[in-house]
Protein backbone atom coordinates (compact mmCIF):
# COMPACT_ATOMS: atom_id res chain seq x y z
CA UNK A 1 0.00 0.00 0.00
CA UNK A 2 1.47 3.26 -0.90
CA UNK A 3 1.86 5.92 1.53
CA UNK A 4 -0.39 9.24 0.81
CA UNK A 5 2.20 12.58 1.15
CA UNK A 6 1.48 13.90 4.98
CA UNK A 7 2.14 17.36 6.11
CA UNK A 8 5.92 18.28 6.30
CA UNK A 9 7.52 16.41 9.32
CA UNK A 10 10.81 14.19 9.81
CA UNK A 11 10.45 10.86 8.74
CA UNK A 12 11.82 9.54 12.14
CA UNK A 13 9.69 12.43 14.30
CA UNK A 14 8.36 9.66 16.75
CA UNK A 15 11.61 8.74 17.56
CA UNK A 16 12.61 4.78 17.92
CA UNK A 17 9.21 3.05 20.19
CA UNK A 18 11.95 2.23 22.97
CA UNK A 19 12.99 -0.52 23.42
CA UNK A 20 14.77 -1.93 26.55
CA UNK A 21 18.52 -1.66 25.00
CA UNK A 22 17.60 1.40 23.42
CA UNK A 23 16.39 3.21 27.03
CA UNK A 24 19.88 1.59 28.48
CA UNK A 25 21.93 3.63 25.36
CA UNK A 26 20.12 6.39 25.98
CA UNK A 27 21.45 6.11 29.81
CA UNK A 28 24.69 5.71 28.42
CA UNK A 29 24.56 8.68 25.88
CA UNK A 30 23.35 11.04 28.47
CA UNK A 31 26.14 9.95 31.10
CA UNK A 32 28.88 11.85 28.49
CA UNK A 33 26.83 14.75 28.20
CA UNK A 34 25.66 13.72 24.33
CA UNK A 35 22.31 13.69 23.13
CA UNK A 36 20.71 11.04 20.61
CA UNK A 37 19.72 13.13 17.80
CA UNK A 38 17.46 10.23 17.13
CA UNK A 39 15.36 10.69 20.29
CA UNK A 40 15.02 14.45 19.55
CA UNK A 41 14.64 14.96 16.41
CA UNK A 42 11.20 16.76 16.86
CA UNK A 43 13.33 19.28 19.18
CA UNK A 44 15.69 19.79 16.45
CA UNK A 45 13.76 20.36 13.36
CA UNK A 46 11.56 22.78 15.23
CA UNK A 47 12.63 26.88 16.09
CA UNK A 48 12.87 27.64 19.82
CA UNK A 49 12.02 30.97 18.97
CA UNK A 50 8.10 29.77 19.12
CA UNK A 51 8.85 30.38 22.85
CA UNK A 52 8.36 34.08 22.13
CA UNK A 53 4.66 35.55 21.65
CA UNK A 54 2.49 38.47 20.66
CA UNK A 55 2.31 40.38 23.07
CA UNK A 56 1.13 44.10 23.75
CA UNK A 57 2.93 46.64 26.39
CA UNK A 58 0.46 49.47 27.33
CA UNK A 59 1.58 53.35 27.60
CA UNK A 60 -0.52 54.15 30.82
CA UNK A 61 1.01 50.88 32.64
CA UNK A 62 4.93 51.58 31.43
CA UNK A 63 4.94 55.49 32.34
CA UNK A 64 3.50 55.05 36.39
CA UNK A 65 5.80 52.80 36.72
CA UNK A 66 8.39 54.47 35.04
CA UNK A 67 7.61 58.03 36.85
CA UNK A 68 7.51 55.73 40.36
CA UNK A 69 11.23 54.78 39.70
CA UNK A 70 11.94 58.37 38.96
CA UNK A 71 11.16 58.94 42.63
CA UNK A 72 12.85 55.98 43.62
CA UNK A 73 15.86 54.98 42.00
CA UNK A 74 18.52 57.53 41.10
CA UNK A 75 20.68 58.21 37.83
CA UNK A 76 23.50 57.88 39.50
CA UNK A 77 22.80 54.34 41.13
CA UNK A 78 20.55 52.90 37.91
CA UNK A 79 23.38 54.26 34.92
CA UNK A 80 20.20 53.83 32.62
CA UNK A 81 16.44 54.42 34.15
CA UNK A 82 15.03 51.83 31.59
CA UNK A 83 12.12 49.46 31.83
CA UNK A 84 12.31 46.50 29.39
CA UNK A 85 9.90 44.94 27.52
CA UNK A 86 10.41 41.14 28.34
CA UNK A 87 8.43 38.53 26.55
CA UNK A 88 6.19 36.95 28.62
CA UNK A 89 7.08 33.63 26.60
CA UNK A 90 10.73 33.94 27.98
CA UNK A 91 9.98 36.01 30.97
CA UNK A 92 12.18 36.96 33.58
CA UNK A 93 15.14 36.86 30.40
CA UNK A 94 15.11 40.57 29.25
CA UNK A 95 14.51 39.65 25.60
CA UNK A 96 11.73 41.26 23.69
CA UNK A 97 12.32 39.14 20.28
CA UNK A 98 14.71 36.37 19.89
CA UNK A 99 16.94 39.79 18.27
CA UNK A 100 15.36 42.48 20.08
CA UNK A 101 15.58 44.64 23.67
CA UNK A 102 12.93 46.98 23.51
CA UNK A 103 12.67 49.21 26.76
CA UNK A 104 11.31 52.37 27.71
CA UNK A 105 13.65 55.06 29.30
CA UNK A 106 13.30 58.05 31.53
CA UNK A 107 15.34 61.05 32.25
CA UNK A 108 14.17 63.64 34.54
CA UNK A 109 14.61 67.39 34.47
CA UNK A 110 17.84 68.52 35.86
CA UNK A 111 19.74 64.99 34.92
CA UNK A 112 22.13 63.30 32.95
CA UNK A 113 22.91 60.01 32.40
CA UNK A 114 27.05 59.44 32.03
CA UNK A 115 28.41 58.56 28.88
CA UNK A 116 29.37 54.78 27.84
CA UNK A 117 29.63 52.67 24.35
CA UNK A 118 28.64 49.48 23.46
CA UNK A 119 29.13 46.72 20.89
CA UNK A 120 25.12 46.50 20.35
CA UNK A 121 23.64 48.56 17.97
CA UNK A 122 21.13 51.47 19.72
CA UNK A 123 18.23 53.27 18.99
CA UNK A 124 15.86 56.05 21.11
CA UNK A 125 12.38 56.69 19.22
CA UNK A 126 10.99 59.78 21.53
CA UNK A 127 7.62 60.08 23.15
CA UNK A 128 7.95 63.20 25.21
CA UNK A 129 10.78 65.21 24.07
CA UNK A 130 10.71 68.26 26.53
CA UNK A 131 13.83 69.38 26.96
CA UNK A 132 15.76 65.80 26.34
CA UNK A 133 18.52 65.26 24.51
CA UNK A 134 21.11 62.22 23.40
CA UNK A 135 25.25 63.45 22.87
CA UNK A 136 26.40 61.22 19.97
CA UNK A 137 30.10 61.72 19.37
CA UNK A 138 30.11 65.62 20.27
CA UNK A 139 26.44 66.29 18.18
CA UNK A 140 23.75 67.46 20.47
CA UNK A 141 20.41 65.81 19.55
CA UNK A 142 17.70 67.24 20.93
CA UNK A 143 14.24 65.76 21.27
CA UNK A 144 11.28 65.94 19.99
CA UNK A 145 8.29 63.95 19.91
CA UNK A 146 8.80 61.40 17.02
CA UNK A 147 12.40 61.78 16.11
CA UNK A 148 14.52 58.70 15.72
CA UNK A 149 18.09 58.99 16.99
CA UNK A 150 20.55 56.46 16.90
CA UNK A 151 23.84 55.28 18.90
CA UNK A 152 25.47 52.72 16.28
CA UNK A 153 28.01 50.43 18.01
CA UNK A 154 30.80 51.79 18.95
CA UNK A 155 29.41 55.50 19.24
CA UNK A 156 29.97 57.24 22.46
CA UNK A 157 26.89 58.49 24.25
CA UNK A 158 25.30 60.08 26.79
CA UNK A 159 21.81 61.63 27.48
CA UNK A 160 20.47 64.23 29.80
CA UNK A 161 17.18 66.74 30.65
CA UNK A 162 17.43 70.73 30.17
CA UNK A 163 13.99 71.11 30.36
CA UNK A 164 11.09 70.91 32.92
CA UNK A 165 9.48 67.94 32.38
CA UNK A 166 10.37 64.18 31.81
CA UNK A 167 11.83 62.76 28.72
CA UNK A 168 10.87 59.77 27.91
CA UNK A 169 12.30 57.43 24.73
CA UNK A 170 11.68 53.74 23.49
CA UNK A 171 15.37 51.78 22.80
CA UNK A 172 15.45 49.67 20.61
CA UNK A 173 18.35 47.44 20.38
CA UNK A 174 19.71 44.51 19.00
CA UNK A 175 21.59 43.03 22.07
CA UNK A 176 20.11 39.63 21.98
CA UNK A 177 21.80 38.85 18.88
CA UNK A 178 24.98 40.51 19.92
CA UNK A 179 24.82 38.08 23.08
CA UNK A 180 24.46 35.39 21.21
CA UNK A 181 27.37 35.86 19.35
CA UNK A 182 29.22 36.24 22.89
CA UNK A 183 29.98 39.90 21.61
CA UNK A 184 28.60 42.24 24.27
CA UNK A 185 30.91 44.58 25.40
CA UNK A 186 31.06 48.00 26.80
CA UNK A 187 33.03 51.17 27.65
CA UNK A 188 32.45 53.29 30.84
CA UNK A 189 35.80 55.19 30.74
CA UNK A 190 35.73 57.97 28.62
CA UNK A 191 38.43 60.69 28.48
CA UNK A 192 38.74 63.90 26.86
CA UNK A 193 41.63 66.34 26.91
CA UNK A 194 41.29 69.92 28.44
CA UNK A 195 40.80 72.74 26.28
CA UNK A 196 44.87 73.19 26.92
CA UNK A 197 45.47 69.72 25.37
CA UNK A 198 47.77 67.40 27.24
CA UNK A 199 46.52 63.68 28.81
CA UNK A 200 43.17 63.38 28.74
CA UNK A 201 41.29 62.77 31.82
CA UNK A 202 37.79 61.54 32.73
CA UNK A 203 34.80 63.00 31.82
CA UNK A 204 31.06 61.42 32.70
CA UNK A 205 29.16 63.49 29.88
CA UNK A 206 31.26 64.78 26.46
CA UNK A 207 31.92 68.13 25.15
CA UNK A 208 29.91 69.41 22.44
CA UNK A 209 31.76 69.48 19.48
CA UNK A 210 29.09 70.29 16.83
CA UNK A 211 26.54 72.19 15.97
CA UNK A 212 22.90 71.50 16.61
CA UNK A 213 21.31 69.61 13.45
CA UNK A 214 25.16 68.86 12.04
CA UNK A 215 23.60 65.00 11.41
CA UNK A 216 20.60 66.65 9.05
CA UNK A 217 22.39 69.52 7.48
CA UNK A 218 25.08 67.19 6.63
CA UNK A 219 22.78 64.31 5.67
CA UNK A 220 19.42 65.07 5.88
CA UNK A 221 18.89 65.70 2.08
CA UNK A 222 17.86 62.46 0.41
CA UNK A 223 20.56 61.23 -2.81
CA UNK A 224 23.12 63.70 -1.22
CA UNK A 225 25.81 63.98 0.60
CA UNK A 226 28.77 65.79 1.80
CA UNK A 227 31.44 65.06 -0.29
CA UNK A 228 34.21 66.76 2.21
CA UNK A 229 33.83 65.01 5.25
CA UNK A 230 34.79 61.23 6.41
CA UNK A 231 31.49 59.57 6.96
CA UNK A 232 32.95 57.24 9.48
CA UNK A 233 31.25 58.30 13.29
CA UNK A 234 31.99 56.25 15.67
CA UNK A 235 33.49 52.99 16.07
CA UNK A 236 31.28 50.49 14.51
CA UNK A 237 29.03 49.79 11.91
CA UNK A 238 26.14 52.49 11.36
CA UNK A 239 24.66 55.42 9.77
CA UNK A 240 26.56 58.89 10.29
CA UNK A 241 23.17 60.09 10.27
CA UNK A 242 22.03 60.07 13.79
CA UNK A 243 18.87 62.20 13.54
CA UNK A 244 15.70 61.12 11.70
CA UNK A 245 13.47 64.43 12.30
CA UNK A 246 9.61 63.53 13.09
CA UNK A 247 8.97 66.37 11.19
CA UNK A 248 11.08 65.51 8.13
CA UNK A 249 9.43 61.66 8.61
CA UNK A 250 5.61 62.99 9.01
CA UNK A 251 5.72 65.16 6.09
CA UNK A 252 7.29 62.00 3.63
CA UNK A 253 4.23 60.09 4.80
CA UNK A 254 1.89 63.00 4.07
CA UNK A 255 3.55 63.30 0.57
CA UNK A 256 2.80 59.47 -0.25
CA UNK A 257 -0.90 59.27 1.25
CA UNK A 258 -2.54 59.11 -2.30
CA UNK A 259 -0.31 56.21 -3.00
CA UNK A 260 -1.66 52.70 -3.20
CA UNK A 261 1.24 51.37 -0.94
CA UNK A 262 2.35 48.31 0.68
CA UNK A 263 -1.01 45.75 0.88
CA UNK A 264 0.59 44.54 3.90
CA UNK A 265 1.81 47.97 5.88
CA UNK A 266 0.13 50.71 4.07
CA UNK A 267 2.60 53.61 2.96
CA UNK A 268 5.64 52.12 4.65
CA UNK A 269 8.97 54.27 4.66
CA UNK A 270 12.55 52.86 5.46
CA UNK A 271 14.71 54.68 7.27
CA UNK A 272 18.11 54.57 5.45
CA UNK A 273 21.88 54.98 5.48
CA UNK A 274 22.43 57.67 3.08
CA UNK A 275 25.83 56.22 2.45
CA UNK A 276 24.52 52.72 1.37
CA UNK A 277 20.79 53.37 0.58
CA UNK A 278 20.11 50.09 2.58
CA UNK A 279 18.88 49.63 6.50
CA UNK A 280 20.82 52.45 8.77
CA UNK A 281 22.40 49.33 11.46
CA UNK A 282 23.59 45.93 10.38
CA UNK A 283 20.90 43.79 12.36
CA UNK A 284 17.79 46.03 12.37
CA UNK A 285 15.46 47.85 9.90
CA UNK A 286 14.01 50.62 10.79
CA UNK A 287 10.22 51.73 9.38
CA UNK A 288 7.45 54.03 9.89
CA UNK A 289 3.86 53.37 8.29
CA UNK A 290 0.89 55.31 7.87
CA UNK A 291 -2.42 53.33 8.06
CA UNK A 292 -5.60 55.39 6.53
CA UNK A 293 -8.59 56.37 7.96
CA UNK A 294 -10.38 53.24 7.84
CA UNK A 295 -7.23 50.90 5.98
CA UNK A 296 -7.36 47.28 6.71
CA UNK A 297 -3.91 45.49 5.20
CA UNK A 298 -3.30 41.77 3.90
CA UNK A 299 -2.06 39.33 6.03
CA UNK A 300 1.66 37.73 5.60
CA UNK A 301 4.08 36.46 7.34
CA UNK A 302 8.14 36.43 7.61
CA UNK A 303 11.20 35.40 8.92
CA UNK A 304 11.89 38.03 10.73
CA UNK A 305 10.38 39.72 14.63
CA UNK A 306 8.71 43.36 14.57
CA UNK A 307 8.73 46.03 17.68
CA UNK A 308 5.69 48.16 16.77
CA UNK A 309 5.21 51.74 18.54
CA UNK A 310 2.01 53.67 17.94
CA UNK A 311 2.96 57.18 17.34
CA UNK A 312 -0.30 58.50 15.92
CA UNK A 313 -4.11 57.09 16.20
CA UNK A 314 -5.02 53.61 17.64
CA UNK A 315 -6.05 49.96 15.70
CA UNK A 316 -5.53 46.63 16.17
CA UNK A 317 -3.13 44.02 14.58
CA UNK A 318 -4.14 40.47 14.20
CA UNK A 319 -1.60 38.27 14.67
CA UNK A 320 -2.33 34.15 14.40
CA UNK A 321 -5.70 35.01 14.73
CA UNK A 322 -5.14 36.66 18.11
CA UNK A 323 -6.50 40.48 18.05
CA UNK A 324 -4.07 42.89 19.56
CA UNK A 325 -5.50 46.13 20.10
CA UNK A 326 -2.98 48.88 20.29
CA UNK A 327 -3.10 52.72 21.12
CA UNK A 328 -0.68 55.76 21.11
CA UNK A 329 2.72 55.05 22.63
CA UNK A 330 1.73 51.14 23.15
CA UNK A 331 4.54 49.08 21.86
CA UNK A 332 3.45 45.50 20.78
CA UNK A 333 5.74 43.01 18.73
CA UNK A 334 5.30 40.13 16.39
CA UNK A 335 7.86 37.25 16.70
CA UNK A 336 9.25 35.54 13.92
CA UNK A 337 7.09 33.55 10.88
CA UNK A 338 3.48 35.00 12.67
CA UNK A 339 0.82 35.64 10.18
CA UNK A 340 -0.51 39.06 10.48
CA UNK A 341 -2.58 42.18 9.35
CA UNK A 342 -3.02 45.68 11.15
CA UNK A 343 -6.24 47.47 10.63
CA UNK A 344 -7.26 51.43 11.37
CA UNK A 345 -10.44 51.54 12.80
CA UNK A 346 -11.22 55.30 12.78
CA UNK A 347 -13.16 56.53 9.59
CA UNK A 348 -11.62 59.47 10.35
CA UNK A 349 -7.98 59.79 11.77
CA UNK A 350 -4.73 58.75 10.79
CA UNK A 351 -3.05 55.72 12.88
CA UNK A 352 1.15 55.65 12.61
CA UNK A 353 3.44 52.95 13.46
CA UNK A 354 7.19 52.84 14.02
CA UNK A 355 8.44 49.54 13.44
CA UNK A 356 11.72 47.76 13.86
CA UNK A 357 12.84 44.34 13.06
CA UNK A 358 15.71 42.16 12.86
CA UNK A 359 14.51 41.72 8.74
CA UNK A 360 18.60 42.64 8.34
CA UNK A 361 19.62 39.10 9.54
CA UNK A 362 17.47 36.95 7.92
CA UNK A 363 18.35 39.02 4.65
CA UNK A 364 22.35 38.58 4.76
CA UNK A 365 22.12 35.12 6.29
CA UNK A 366 20.15 33.88 2.81
CA UNK A 367 17.07 33.12 5.63
CA UNK A 368 14.44 35.78 4.14
CA UNK A 369 11.37 34.21 3.90
CA UNK A 370 8.01 35.68 3.30
CA UNK A 371 4.24 34.35 2.68
CA UNK A 372 1.01 35.98 1.85
CA UNK A 373 -2.05 34.89 2.73
CA UNK A 374 -3.76 32.41 0.43
CA UNK A 375 -0.17 31.63 -1.34
CA UNK A 376 0.80 28.16 -1.19
CA UNK A 377 2.94 26.63 1.67
CA UNK A 378 6.59 26.49 -0.48
CA UNK A 379 6.93 30.37 -0.73
CA UNK A 380 10.94 30.45 -0.26
CA UNK A 381 13.58 33.18 0.20
CA UNK A 382 11.86 36.58 -1.23
CA UNK A 383 12.87 39.86 -0.91
CA UNK A 384 11.50 42.11 1.70
CA UNK A 385 8.90 43.85 -0.13
CA UNK A 386 8.16 41.22 -2.78
CA UNK A 387 7.12 38.09 -3.23
CA UNK A 388 8.83 35.35 -5.02
CA UNK A 389 7.56 31.63 -5.33
CA UNK A 390 9.80 29.10 -5.28
CA UNK A 391 10.42 27.27 -8.79
FE1 LIG B 1 23.99 52.91 25.70
FE1 LIG C 1 4.88 42.22 8.06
Amino acid sequence: MQEALQPNRPLAAAGPSGTEPQKVLRSRVEAHSLVSLWDNMEDVVSSTTEKFVPHVWRWDDIREVLMAAGDIVSLEEADRRALILANPGVFPKYFTTNNLYVAYQLVRPGETAAVHRHTPSASRFVLEGNGGYTVVEGEKCPMQRGDLILTPQGTWHDHGNDGEAPAIWVDVLDLPIVDHQGAIHFDFVYGEADHGGGEPIRKYSQSIRTEIGYSTSLYGTGGMQPAYVDSKRGDGIGSPQFVYPWEATYAALNRLRDHEGSPFDGIVLRYTDPTTGGPISPTMDFTVQLLRAGEATKSHRHTSSTSYTCIQGSGETIVDGQVMSWGENDTFVLPSWCWHSHQNHSATEDAILYAVSDLPISVKLGLYREQAEGEPDGAWRGRPGTYERRQ
